[in-house]
């Protein structure tokens, strides 16, 4: 089998948690590195907590580095309300063992990319596009160098999650998301568009619950405080499992519909900054965008619970 050389860039948080474990336990791609950015909760505490989940999922074979921690220009923001103080729920917090990888985020996303051929190395973003903002500025050749840039992020028909238009990962830093959708680079963007149909509902999180190891009973526990949080302070009933839509597309694009687009981001209004322009009105030959329109949640789900199932229980 051919492995997916795969970046990481995160900011754990809860669903990035889940994602993380699924990408940990998927040999269809080769995790080069997780890069890590201040987000849901401040940077010192998203690379501790990626390196938990390695260290839970027992890939210390893959460097955590650490990265921005604050935007580009905007003063930095969390939503330690959606993912906890500490960012993983109510996980107790350890001093993970593994290993910090050398140098900052941004320095190893250009080493990696640009040491192989062009379009070999994807990057999967979930959180604030600040490292590969910082990498592109530092690389003027990562855009053409790289392969897919699967994003969470974005809003369109939904609407916003963080003000009425915007989402949180672009809304957090506008303009490190202007610089990645205006680099050129090959990008498909997961949006609340997609990922609002992707929602952890009681059967879902139960069927996680069923298997019996430490990466699904902490990708169950992540689930769980989100159902508790999305119940208490959004009223909802079942979640949205936003990051995990990044590994699933990799692994299994046919779960997805995208349209060719081109995305833009308001970076200037305090009304709207954040807000992402996705135009249909696009050449589909030419387009650099996609933007994804609808998922199979089921098979989301079906997906993320195999990859948790050890193999000797019938994987
Ligand atoms: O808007 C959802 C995104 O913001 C997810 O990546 C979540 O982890 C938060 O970072
Ligand atoms: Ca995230």
């Amino acid at each position: 089998m051919s492995r997916l050389p795969l970046i990481i860039d995160c900011d754990p948080g809860v669903d990035d948690a889940v994602a993380l474990l699924l990408a940990f336990a998927s040999p269809e791609l080769e995790v080069l590195a997780v890069t890590t950015v201040a987000g849901n909760v401040p940077g010192h505490r998203t690379q501790r907590n990626a390196r938990m989940i390695r260290q839970i999922a027992g890939r210390e074979d893959v460097p955590v580095h650490g990265g921005a921690e604050r935007p580009l220009k905007r003063p930095p923001a969390h939503a330690g309300e959606f993912h906890g103080p500490e960012g993983l729920g109510d996980l107790q917090p350890f001093e993970p063992a593994g290993i910090i990888g050398d140098g900052p985020a941004a320095n190893a996303i250009v080493d990696l990319v640009m040491k192989r051929p062009a379009g070999e190395v994807s990057i999967a973003m979930m959180g604030p596009m600040t490292n590969l903002a910082l990498a592109m500025k530092r690389e003027r050749r990562l855009a053409e160098r790289l392969g897919t840039v699967v994003v969470m992020g974005g809003a369109r028909s939904e609407g916003g999650n963080v003000t009425a238009s915007a989402e949180f990962n672009v809304w957090a830093d506008p303009d490190a998301a202007a610089v990645v959708f205006g680099s050129g680079c090959e990008v498909v963007c997961l949006g609340l568009d997609a990922t609002h149909q992707v929602r952890a509902t009681e059967a879902r999180i139960r069927a996680i619950e069923t298997i019996r190891t430490e990466p699904a009973r902490t990708a169950a526990a992540m689930l769980r405080f989100s159902q508790r949080v999305e119940r208490t302070v959004v009223g909802w009933e079942a979640a949205p499992l936003h990051d995990p839509c990044t590994i699933a597309w990799l692994l299994r694009p046919d779960l997805f519909q995208l349209r060719p687009c081109r995305i833009e981001v308001e970076t200037s209004s305090e009304l709207t900054r954040g807000h992402t322009a996705v135009e249909f009105r696009v050449d589909p030959a030419t387009a650099r965008h996609r933007w994804a329109v609808g998922v199979d949640a089921d098979g989301v789900f079906d997906l993320i619970t195999g990859a948790l199932t050890p193999a000797e229980d019938g994987r």
